[in-house]
């Protein structure tokens, strides 16, 4: 991690937990919540990946409304859960050492940004509410390309944005295909395991691997 001029993270699954929404909901939904949320999340992965290859884009938005309709059916959940779920999700919760590290980084006077499939609107709102709109530099969307993770368009904006070269970025993100995806490009990717999971078999590994982001701090 030498010579590294920005610091790049990904944002659902990393610094906020996509899984806040149906857990604030487990109440209602019983303890099926989980299992529903997971399935909300790959589907949606699915689809971006999906509508990436048939060049069919729509927003992260509209994909998590898609995705969210198809699971809220294959899980039969109640339909008048539908608008708080959504809700919810413009309102997802950072993993809980994020704020503190995020400040730390700043402190050091790093270049920090975010990168991600989420809209613009999303991504300001999610970063205001949690009170980090200080925080970045920039926040990254795809919409900017009109194409999802992992291609190269999107990795490029940074690059192209700040002009510095693929391996003065260190990216980090806790989605293996995302760290992959970066580490394929040329980033010098780290990955935020934070549920002790097994990496991808796509011709790569992270430069690092660490258990949530405070360990981030030994190694920059
Ligand atoms: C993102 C998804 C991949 O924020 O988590 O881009």
């Amino acid at each position: 991690m030498k010579n590294i001029k920005a610091i790049i993270f990904d944002a659902y699954g990393t610094l906020f937990d996509v899984n806040s929404a149906a857990e604030k909901c487990k109440d209602k939904i019983g303890n099926k919540w989980e299992g529903f949320a997971n399935y909300w999340r790959t589907t949606q992965l699915e689809y971006t990946w999906l509508r990436s290859l048939m060049r069919r884009h729509k927003d992260f938005w509209q994909v998590t409304e898609d995705s969210l309709d198809k699971s809220m059916k294959a899980y039969e959940i109640d339909t008048s859960l539908r608008n708080e779920l959504l809700n919810l999700y413009k309102i997802l919760t950072p993993f809980k050492e994020v704020p503190q590290v995020l400040k730390s980084l700043k402190e050091k006077d790093l270049t920090l940004a975010i990168l991600s499939n989420g809209t613009p609107t999303l991504l300001n709102q999610l970063v205001k509410n949690n009170n980090l709109e200080k925080i970045f530099d920039d926040i990254f969307s795809i919409e900017e390309v009109g194409i999802y993770k992992p291609d190269f368009k999107v990795y490029d904006i940074p690059i192209n944005k700040y002009q510095i070269q693929k391996n003065e970025v260190a990216f980090l993100s806790a989605n293996t295909w995302d760290v992959s995806g970066g580490g394929n490009y040329g980033y010098n990717s780290v990955w935020v395991n934070r549920n002790n999971s097994t990496f991808d078999n796509l011709d790569f590994a992270p430069k690092h691997q660490i258990k949530d982001l405070s360990k981030f701090l030994d190694i920059i």
